[in-house]
């Protein structure tokens, strides 16, 4: 038997991912990346739950998405320790303008604050703003003063109809040309919304992204869907495992197959 040596795979490490950002901005996700405890607004060091951050590679990607479009206002649902934040206070930072507004229902209690204290301890207070609201009532209110946004990035309530609300009303306040991201599409629920904006919001285009955890969405028109629209949507996650293994490889070897038995 022939044993195929495996080939290490590379992971760049925190430093590397991080190291095109201003030092204060790579100081302050380092810190968090590497469980440092942070300050909350209680003045306190708080320990951090490891498992609540965007990963660098998706930060990254927010925030060059963020310096390639210029954006001027961005929003972010769900601020928790600010890890995205901080990507993009970086990008407005970089820009030389922008600004950034988070929405957390339970910031300054359960998060004990740590999401706002990045924006003050980056000095980038005056760019930020925060609504300590569920996402519903603050993206109503948002619409209700006309308020519009060139980048959305949707983590708040991870539950299916959450984010399919979250990213209805959020496509009301997206400018056009602007763009809505959705974070963890390991999740089955992020995956079924999203397969649902793909087959049924023609007024947005998925764009492409190295990064399988998100899925993101430019806005290239109206809404012009009849009350009665509806198109079926349909996620991997619902094809039995024998579809879903099918790779255009092994399609293309079943239909030469069926095609020679057909010429016997
Ligand atoms: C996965 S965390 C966000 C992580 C953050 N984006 C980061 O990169 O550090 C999810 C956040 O959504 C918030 N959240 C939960 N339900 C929400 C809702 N209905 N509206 C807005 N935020 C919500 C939670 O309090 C939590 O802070």
């Amino acid at each position: 038997m022939l044993w195929k040596k495996q080939q290490p795979v590379y992971r760049p490490s925190s430093d590397q991912i991080l190291s095109p950002l201003p030092g204060p901005f790579r100081s302050a996700l380092l810190s968090m990346y590497n469980g440092e405890p942070q300050l909350g607004s209680d003045g306190e060091r708080h320990n951090l739950d490891a498992k609540v951050h965007i990963s660098g590679e998706q930060g990254m990607w927010l925030h060059n998405l963020c310096r390639e479009t210029k954006a001027k206002t961005t929003l972010e649902i769900g601020l928790a320790y600010g890890y995205s934040t901080v990507y993009f206070l970086a990008s407005i930072h970089e820009n030389g303008f922008g600004h950034h507004t988070a929405v957390d229902p339970i910031q300054t209690t359960f998060w004990h604050g740590i999401g706002l204290c990045q924006p003050r301890s980056l000095g980038m207070s005056d760019s930020f703003g925060f609504i300590e609201e569920q996402s519903v009532p603050a993206l109503v209110h948002f619409a209700d003063r006309g308020k519009t946004f060139e980048v959305i990035f949707i983590d708040g309530n991870h539950r299916f109809d959450d984010v399919l609300v979250d990213f209805t009303l959020a496509s009301e306040l997206c400018s056009m040309e602007g763009c809505i991201v959705l974070d963890d599409m390991w999740m089955p629920s992020i995956c079924r919304a999203v397969a649902f904006i793909r087959s049924n919001r023609k007024d947005f285009e998925e764009l492409k992204t190295p990064v399988a955890n998100i899925a993101a969405f430019r806005r290239i028109g109206e809404d012009a869907r009849q009350w009665n629209h509806y198109v079926e949507f349909c996620d991997p996650h619902d094809m039995p495992r024998t579809i879903q293994r099918l790779t255009p490889a092994s399609l293309r070897r079943g239909a030469k197959a069926i095609a020679r038995l057909m010429r016997l």
